[in-house]
């Protein structure tokens, strides 16, 4: 519906329809552009680079436009002008991104009331998509993640962890769903270590962990320069001669394994997506975006884009925005390059496989995140 100026005294509004008068729906994305997490928006641009390459940009006779705003890292009031600036200024219709917990809660209330669908490319705490009716996630949460992670180490013959984890939602999540998980099974965590998001260097609490002496360490921090440490750290701290069994989520994402090295062949981590997966759509997912952006590595953060990006997609074909677009979004079940995957309509979280898998080094010598079990349709956990 456009304002149509008629004889210059009146205003009419008639609606048009065609390619030809289609409005433009704007989608502000607020991430990582710079700092030690630039790595994130760097992912999330390339990925819808991959789909608008694939799909055009046209939906149901309307235009998408992208519009990227650098939050840099964990930063709540930096993301919610961000927010401000792009529903007042730009007038986005929807917003988007998001990599880190306390950034995506800042946006609840501003969306709420400009009801404004936002898609959660990653933030991953259970209790976020509660604090707006607005909020949809295509990334993943640590209780979905988490749960499937002990349950496979109880199998192993795993008796005793120590969690070591940042000290923020999504850490603290992580250590409730896996000791949740793992006590339900008669495990026992002997120790669990919360680290300051800031850290930087883990031998003391490496030390802390070898000291307990458990069969296995879980760990929780948000990917980039933390995991890629604390990862190292396990390893110069040789943890793994201690017989310690390293178990995680992110801590062997694509972007940092090529640094990592061979040191990380063997790390066991739960997570639902693996470059790695073998399924037409993601071999062409990822060949995409070789040919865009020739050297990068499809990742967590590629996955949560590519996906958040198709669901725009549906929500415009559907409605333009506000309510409409949320309701359009509930029970929405595609094929993602992560597997098949859904919009639970009660929580706006996606529903997706779970994988276990293993680091190793693929038939060209390159490591890979190597699924050897999935666990199917897994909700999340932390509110079911
Ligand atoms: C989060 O803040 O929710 C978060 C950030 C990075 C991750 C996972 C979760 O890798």
């Amino acid at each position: 519906m456009r304002p149509f100026k008629l004889l210059g005294t009146c205003v009419l509004s008639i609606s048009l329809s065609g390619a030809a008068y289609a409005d433009t729906i704007k989608v502000g994305v607020i991430a990582p552009f710079s700092g030690r997490f630039a790595i994130w928006g760097k992912q999330f641009k390339e990925a819808t680079d991959v789909y608008v390459a694939q799909n055009g940009t046209s939906v149901g006779g309307h235009t998408i436009e992208f519009i990227y705003k650098d939050s840099g890292g964990p930063n709540p009031d930096a993301a919610k002008s961000l927010a401000q600036e792009l529903l007042i200024k730009d007038q986005v219709d929807y917003l988007a991104g998001f990599v880190f917990t306390p950034n995506a809660l800042a946006v609840a209330p501003l969306i709420s009331k400009s009801k404004t669908p936002t898609v959660i490319y990653n933030a991953a705490t259970s209790i976020i998509t509660t604090k707006s009716d607005y909020f949809v996630r295509t990334g993943f949460t640590l209780w979905q993640v988490s749960v499937p992670m002990a349950n496979w180490a109880w199998d192993q013959g795993i008796r005793t962890v120590v969690t070591a984890v940042s000290d923020y939602g999504p850490g603290i999540d992580a250590e409730n769903a896996f000791r949740t998980a793992f006590e339900a099974k008669g495990g026992e965590v002997l120790d669990s270590t919360r680290m300051p998001l800031s850290t930087t260097d883990f031998a003391p609490f490496m030390q802390r962990i070898k000291g307990a002496r458990p069969d296995a360490v879980f760990g929780f921090l948000p990917a980039g320069p933390p995991t890629f440490a604390f990862t190292k750290s396990y390893n110069e701290n040789d943890l793994k001669g201690a017989g310690i069994v390293f178990l995680g989520t992110g801590e062997t994402d694509e972007t940092t394994l090529k640094a990592l090295g061979d040191g990380a062949i063997g790390l066991t981590t739960a997570y639902h997506y693996s470059g790695a997966h073998a399924s037409d759509m993601n071999a062409a997912f990822t060949a995409k975006l070789d040919e865009l952006h020739p050297g990068s590595v499809a990742n967590l953060a590629s996955v949560g884009a590519y996906d958040g990006v198709h669901l725009i997609y549906q929500m415009v074909a559907a409605s333009t925005g506000g309510a409409g677009a949320i309701e359009a979004a509930k029970g929405l079940a595609w094929e993602s390059p992560r597997g098949p995957v859904s919009i639970d309509p009660e929580t706006r979280h996606i529903t997706q496989n779970v994988y276990l898998r293993k680091v190793e080094k693929d038939a060209t010598g390159k490591l890979i995140n190597a699924e050897f079990q999935t666990i199917e349709a897994v909700p999340d956990l932390g509110l079911k």
